[in-house]
């Protein structure tokens, strides 16, 4: 379905909870989400994804929060994938338990595995995360490229002072394994509203830093390099730097079910309590009413909502 600026709108990323084992700084505070919504049920979060296959959508991403903490996320996974018309299952983690779950969300029919790491370094990681174990994470990587994924890609939020230093490291990592890097802009909402401008770097940096990475065909919304004879690639998410909006094909479901047509607006349509045909005709107000860019850049995002909530 297109949206008022002709946009075709593709895609959901659907959040399935706000809990997180993780409280990286920028995004989540040290204790934890004061209030913590009530996640839809299994059988909420199908109804929602056959509205959204009417609405034309075919692709659908879960996060979080870590979706992973739901005990019930391979079955899920399971009924998503096979909604007709869905044709692709994608699945945002941390990575903390995904050493013990690759195989059976392959098995699921998840198509595609995105982990968010950003140090390699495992007292910095540590310490970034206020909680995380490296090794758990690699070795869910490991587990992840093993299990027969389409695609895995590795989330690096770049942070200013902090781990902009690793930026090589985490290029290294495409030279021999079939994986895709992704360097993301840290964008201002949340923790890090007010964090220091010095550490919203931007992505360009990395092509600063490995003169080597030459552009190959784009993606999305990512920009897209390789090293000489690499079997991985590079992905630039440059929100901040050059926005991406012309080519947004997304809409979002928040984990407590409010439909956001775009990550950083206000506005929330909410689904919960809605069956069958009320539900397609809310999700299509919604999918219409993408606007037709943010303004990061100027007055800032206007949602209140943390990114553990929307779901990245
Ligand atoms: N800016 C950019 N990315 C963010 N993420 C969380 N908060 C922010 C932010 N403020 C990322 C996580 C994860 C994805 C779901 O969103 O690191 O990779
Ligand atoms: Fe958890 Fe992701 Fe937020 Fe880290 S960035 S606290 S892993 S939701």
């Amino acid at each position: 379905m297109l949206d008022t600026f002709g946009r075709e709108v593709r895609m959901l990323r659907l959040a399935v909870t706000e809990a997180c084992d993780l409280r990286c700084e920028y995004c989540m505070p040290q204790n934890g989400l004061p209030n913590e919504a009530m996640p839809m049920s299994g059988n909420e979060l199908v109804a929602i994804a056959e509205a959204a296959s009417k609405c034309g959508i075919n692709k659908i991403r879960l996060t979080g929060g870590e979706p992973l903490l739901r005990p019930d996320i391979v079955d899920i996974c399971r009924r998503l994938s096979h909604i007709e018309g869905i044709r692709t299952l994608c699945l945002t983690t941390n990575g903390t338990r995904l050493q013990a779950l690759a195989g059976q969300l392959y098995a699921a029919g998840v198509k595609r595995v995105n982990l968010s790491l950003d140090s390699l370094n495992p007292e910095r990681y540590a310490r970034l995360t206020r909680c995380g174990n490296l090794a758990d994470v690699l070795a869910g990587l490991e587990a992840a490229m093993a299990a027969g994924f389409e695609r895995v890609k590795v989330n690096c939020v770049l942070i200013g002072g902090i781990n902009d230093d690793e930026i090589a490291d985490f290029v290294e990592l495409t030279r021999h394994k079939p994986l895709e890097v992704r360097f993301i802009e840290l964008m201002p909402m949340g923790e890090c509203a007010a964090w220091p401008k010095k550490r919203f770097i931007s992505a360009e940096t990395v092509l600063e830093r490995c003169p080597e990475l030459t552009p190959i065909p784009g993606e999305g919304v990512a920009q897209r390099c390789r090293l000489p004879n690499a079997v991985g690639t590079v992905g630039l998410i440059r929100p901040m730097s050059r926005a991406f909006c012309g080519d947004c094909d997304r809409i979002r479901v928040t984990a407590d079910g409010k439909l956001k047509p775009c990550l950083h607006s206000v506005e929330e349509l909410d689904l919960r309590g809605l069956r069958g045909q009320a539900l397609v005709r809310r999700m299509a107000e919604g999918i219409g009413d993408k606007p037709v860019s943010h303004h990061l850049n100027d007055t800032g995002t206007d949602t209140e909502r943390r990114m553990s909530q929307i779901g990245g």
